[in-house]
């Protein structure tokens, strides 16, 4: 007579070989949805975490400027928000010719007063960023070119500005953006 125990134990093996291949898959399963959850959350995370301004981008919302160093004439670039801000101290005749421009001839009409802050008209202060295609235009040095109005020239498809950085030839549609900033004293400005 068979052993009933031997039969109870093959049954039960039976019974448990095919239970067991399901639990492994479902384990492997289980770790590839794990996986996929953690990968989800992470990306999820670098989404919003890419939303928020990084600690090197807070470090420099707000920068000082010294205008001291800077002669009748010469221009400087800063780096603001990763942008290049031109900072320029104009002469008497490059702020007359900014001063007299026609509205009527101007691609995008601005005053010259509009751009600058009171009591400071030396000083123009502007996103030096192209308002065609994004390039950095030239002008700073008094050495670079800059353009039939001398303001600055943007060498990547010909755009000019005149010396208040409003666009005068195209293709640039419009004028170099002003950023925010304000005087702290006569010789320095804060930017952002
Ligand atoms: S990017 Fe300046 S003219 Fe095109």
């Amino acid at each position: 007579m068979a052993d009933p125990s031997a039969a109870t134990a093959g049954a039960t093996a039976g019974h448990h070989a095919p239970a067991e291949g399901v639990t492994k898959r479902d384990f492997l399963e289980l770790i590839a949805g794990a996986g996929a959850a953690i990968g989800a959350a992470a990306i999820g995370w670098a989404l919003v975490d890419s939303m928020n301004p990084s600690k090197d981008v807070l470090a420099v919302s707000a920068v000082e400027v010294d205008l001291a160093p800077i002669t009748e004439g010469m221009g400087i670039t800063v780096m603001w928000q990763g942008k290049p801000i031109f900072v320029r101290h104009r002469t008497p005749e490059e702020i007359k010719s900014a001063e007299d421009a026609k509205q009527a001839e101007l691609i995008e009409p601005a005053t010259d007063d509009s751009r600058i802050k009171a009591g400071h008209k030396p000083w123009i202060v502007l996103i030096g960023i192209c308002t065609h295609l994004g390039c950095i235009p030239l002008g700073n040095k008094p050495t670079d070119p800059r353009g039939d109005w001398g303001g600055w020239f943007c060498p990547c498809h010909g755009s000019q500005y005149d010396t208040s950085g409003r666009v005068r030839h195209g293709p640039a549609p419009l004028n170099l953006p002003l950023p925010p900033y304000a005087f702290e004293t006569d010789t320095k400005i804060k930017l952002g």
